[in-house]
């Protein structure tokens, strides 16, 4: 491991005095002081309003502090679906703090209070108010208090995440937050098919996306190596596609009631769940399970190399478009999201024209069964269907006619979603050193990574097309949850900040003391992560 540089101090000014002080924390031993002065050493105690990955939209430091005791309660009033939210903070903030926090539909003024409201909150946003009494987290939607909470966690100290009792104090600064996201669509992509990850490693990634409000979990279930899902009217295609992966472990697949669990945790964390079947390319594993999708007839062994572009489905086969359409079926009727991801990247193995003749056939059969098509930006090689979204993966060196295709389909009502790869390709090597990940794209350090704007990022593309940011981690050098956790830590607590946070907060030397302040809570949830020397970590 790289030595770390020593934290960078910071200052806040507080309750509208003149007194500057090290939010690195500080204390005060002697007498009892009078009330005033605890309520500023309280003050001075607390993490400042707006240290938060992703930066607020708007922060209004100002009056005390609220102290999290052992007579908090957590008011959710009377939704049922509020009620599960404040369940789920009192989760994160039972076992560190070792305080009852019960959750209670019974009002008050006090305590942490979880309110729907109507107001301009937009469906993601929220409002927090904390002050000496209470703190207060309002939105419109339910996503928006589970944003909010969000926000609260990572206003307590790191130690909150700890899963046994710590010392406190479980202060949250005095003020308002109001926030909401920059764009719709904030994602992160998992390739389980290089190698197989089971339920509960993905729920352990999704508990880790939603601490950045990531709303989107976009699973890559089919590729050469391995096909992840199960559809009942092609069994082979996960009992046999399904049983190996990249240097030939023993792969596996979800079954229906496994993606079914997935989907139901994602939800209940706010992320939506977009299912990807990669095609025509990328298709080796469905090919070698059964011998009739091949042009030739003849199945393909099953392949656990990490070479791309070799295979294709037969385009001039009828039973490909059966095949296509059970699977787009069976897999669009167990998701409640709205989109379906088709793939279509690196088809090599397939004509130009066979690939446009394929994408007409195909982008109807998503709509049939009432989703809209995501692409990767090959898509737009084609016909994109109307409503369609590609997601970019070009990098600085793709070429301007490419990147001219991507402009006019996006000026032609194709939404975009940006994931390029030499900035938030999660596999990427941070540098010539890191033990895991790939190096096509680049090396890609975290200032790096963090440093672009989504809004003007692709020429010609108009800002009103972008939906966002997504941050795919292909998983060919990736065998375990500490593995995903590396590579994704910290450089996917930046790519939620450039979904999330207005353009006007964007500036590298304060994220990355925001940053630098994750580095403990990352240590307190186990999470393993690069310590790049980019950014100032507290020392441990
Ligand atoms: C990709 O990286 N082939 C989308």
């Amino acid at each position: 491991m790289r030595p770390h540089h020593r934290p960078t101090p910071r200052v806040t000014r507080l309750l509208g005095s003149l007194l500057l002080v090290a939010a690195a924390g500080t204390f005060v031993a002697g007498a009892a002081p009078t009330p005033e002065v605890a309520a500023e050493e309280a003050a001075r105690k607390a993490r400042p309003l707006g240290e938060v990955v992703p930066a607020p939209a708007s922060v209004a430091p100002g009056g005390s502090p609220y102290r999290i005791t052992r007579d908090t309660r957590i008011r959710v009033g009377a939704s049922q679906e509020v009620r599960r939210i404040g369940e789920y903070a009192a989760k994160v903030l039972r076992p560190s703090t070792g305080y009852p926090l019960p959750v209670t539909a019974s009002g008050g003024q006090d305590g942490i209070r979880l309110r729907l409201a109507k107001g301009a909150f937009g469906a993601e946003g929220y409002r927090l108010d904390s002050g000496a009494k209470g703190v207060t987290i309002t939105a419109a939607k339910p996503a928006g208090l589970f944003h909010g909470v969000q926000t609260l966690r990572q206003l307590l100290p790191a130690a909150v995440e700890k899963d046994s009792v710590q010392p406190g104090p479980w202060l949250i600064a005095g003020g308002t937050v109001k926030d909401s996201p920059r764009y719709g669509w904030r994602g992160a992509m998992l390739d389980v098919s290089r190698h197989f990850f089971t339920v509960d490693q993905v729920k352990r990634y999704v508990d880790q996306l939603a601490l950045y409000k990531v709303n989107k979990l976009h699973l890559h279930l089919s590729d050469d190596q391995g096909w992840r899902i199960a559809v009942d009217s092609w069994p082979r295609l996960a009992t046999h596609g399904g049983s190996t992966q990249v240097g030939g472990g023993p792969g596996g697949f979800y079954t229906k009631a496994d993606y079914k669990e997935i989907v139901r945790y994602a939800a209940s964390r706010y992320l939506e769940v977009v299912p990807e079947i990669d095609m025509p390319g990328h298709t080796n594993a469905a090919l070698a399970s059964y011998a009739e999708l091949n042009c030739d007839g003849v199945a393909p062994p099953l392949y656990t190399g990490t070479d791309v572009g070799f295979s294709s489905l037969c385009v001039s086969k009828d039973v490909t478009y059966d095949f296509v359409d059970d699977v787009i079926r069976e897999l669009a009727a167990l998701t409640p999201g709205r989109y379906l991801h088709i793939g279509g990247d690196e088809a090599h193995s397939t004509s130009h024209e066979d690939y446009v003749t394929f994408m007409a056939r195909v982008q109807p059969v998503v709509a049939k069964y009432g989703k809209t098509v995501v692409g990767w930006h090959q898509l737009t090689g084609a016909t994109p269907a109307k409503g369609a979204v590609a997601q970019y993966w070009g990098l600085d060196g793709t070429s301007a006619e490419e990147k001219e295709r991507v402009a006019a389909a996006a000026r032609n009502g194709t939404g975009i979603v940006l994931s390029p790869a030499d900035r938030i390709y999660l596999d990427m090597k941070y540098t010539a050193d890191t033990p895991l990940g790939l190096d096509w794209a680049g090396l890609v350090e975290v200032e790096r990574s963090y440093d672009w704007d989504p809004g003007n990022y692709l020429p010609g593309v108009p800002a009103s097309a972008v939906r966002g940011v997504e941050a795919p981690l292909w998983t060919e050098t990736i065998t375990k949850s500490d593995d995903i956790e590396y590579m994704a830590f910290p450089r996917l607590a930046g790519a939620a900040e450039l979904g999330w946070s207005p353009a006007a907060t964007h500036d590298w030397d304060t994220y990355k003391v925001r940053l630098a302040a994750q580095g403990p809570r990352w240590e307190a949830l186990g999470i393993d992560y690069y310590r790049s020397p980019q950014v100032p970590w507290p020392a441990r």
